[in-house]
């Protein structure tokens, strides 16, 4: 077995149990969720039972009662949901640290955002995690977060701004991981700091036969509904990046905004519609137009590239060829020369006439629409020879 080939391995299964542990979690944080919003006050509860839900799964029933605090006496068995979400972080993070982190010339920087050097990239996004999570923290700490309207503001402000900063400082496809890991840093901060230590302070006041201080459940609350309200972009982001219209646009930092927009007004949906009260249909034409808004700016974007004049001079296939073999085949060929890379990437090859015609559609999105390719344009191709391909394509593709 070649050495690239246990590379690849160690990738795909690290990618593998990031994604099963993330599907854990994300499933028990929509369970428990949609559980809080259903539960329902009786006569007949105990007393410090807040509410109480049916269900009814797998051929039997179930009664759920939920202690606001904690009940008077613990059972010996407990479960408690934590390990999907570190898992989730724990593979995620070593995932970014083997593809990310360790090629950052191919997949973090790109000269023409910013010129910042390889180690400094990677030195920023590392930094750019636990900093990003101390802020929020301390908002979320601070007199501000006592008001959930004005904390949920104060955090989208913040966020565009990281969002802004990280695709002014990244290639589009490295920022957009970067904005995933770092919003998921904070949900899974926020279960390891937060939420699981002040469960475990209940638990430990109530063995004591203390009375636990009630704010310390209404924390834990408060993060899992914000994390509940950032699963649906950061899934987007961690989904995007093989979609090179929507990073590699000048815009991409309103694009990202508005799917965490999106993703806000659909979970709102939800969760209303699961606490019984009235659905808030408007909730998703709305979430559609925000949708159709993005999809309208990304077209625009890519009209606007290098598209190709019906009158232009036609341009001939030798021309393309050379064009594509001092800008592409580095990389895309059966022998890659690029440095880091021991197979074509995607298995994306231009080494004879016939896949360069073949692969023309690619070639069009990757390298004319988008600028997704030359990856970061480390191969320096210039306008003109993107307006070259496009005339070549959209002339038929054609070879002599
Ligand atoms: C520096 C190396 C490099 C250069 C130069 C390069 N590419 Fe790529 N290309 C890559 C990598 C890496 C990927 C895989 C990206 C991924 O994993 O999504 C890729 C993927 C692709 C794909 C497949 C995209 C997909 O998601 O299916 C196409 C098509 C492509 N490149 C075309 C081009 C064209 C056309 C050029 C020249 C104009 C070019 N590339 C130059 C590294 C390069």
């Amino acid at each position: 077995m070649d050495l690239w080939q246990i590379g690849d391995w160690v990738e795909l299964l690290l990618r593998w149990v990031h994604v099963i542990a993330g599907i854990a979690w994300i499933g028990s944080s929509f369970y428990f969720i949609a559980l809080d919003a259903g539960l329902k006050k009786n006569d007949m509860l105990d007393p410090g039972v807040g509410g109480e839900a049916w269900q009814v799964h797998g051929g039997g029933f179930y009664r759920i009662q939920k202690y606001m605090v904690a009940p008077s006496f613990l059972p010996n068995e407990l479960t408690w949901f934590k390990w999907e979400a570190y898992s989730t972080w724990i593979f995620g993070f070593a995932l970014l640290v083997v593809v990310y982190y360790s090629n950052p010339d191919l997949y973090l920087i790109d000269r023409s955002v910013a010129d910042i050097g390889s180690a400094n990239a990677v030195i920023i996004a590392l930094l750019s995690l636990p900093i990003s999570w101390l802020i929020y923290d301390s908002i979320c700490r601070s007199a501000l977060g006592r008001n959930p309207a004005r904390l949920s503001i104060a955090g989208f402000v913040l966020l565009v701004v990281a969002i802004w900063g990280l695709t002014h400082l990244f290639s589009g496809r490295g920022a957009m991981m970067q904005i995933g890991a770092l919003v998921g840093s904070i949900m899974v901060a926020n279960v390891f700091f937060v939420i699981i230590p002040n469960q475990k302070k209940i638990i430990a006041a109530l063995l004591l036969g203390e009375k636990a201080n009630p704010t310390l459940g209404l924390q834990g609350k408060q993060r899992s509904l914000h994390n509940n309200y950032l699963t649906l972009p950061v899934v987007f982001l961690m989904i995007s990046n093989h979609y090179p219209f929507l990073s590699s646009g000048p815009s991409s930092w309103l694009i990202v905004s508005g799917v965490f927009i999106i993703g806000f007004l659909v979970r709102h949906f939800f969760n209303l519609k699961h606490s019984g009260r009235a659905p808030q249909w408007w909730l998703l034409p709305l979430a559609s137009l925000v949708t159709l808004a993005l999809m309208i700016s990304t077209t625009s974007f890519v009209r606007g590239t290098g598209a190709a004049s019906e009158t232009a001079t036609p341009v001939d296939f030798s021309e393309v060829q050379r064009i594509v073999s001092t800008r592409c085949q580095v990389c895309h060929s059966a022998v890659p020369r690029f440095q880091g890379l021991s197979q074509p990437p995607k298995g994306v090859m231009f080494d004879s006439p016939a896949e360069i015609a073949t692969l023309a559609p690619q070639i069009y999105v990757q390298a004319v629409a988008s600028h997704a390719m030359p990856l970061n344009n480390l191969t320096e191709i210039t306008d003109d020879e993107r307006r070259k391909l496009a005339i070549w394509i959209s002339s038929g593709a054609k070879l002599p």
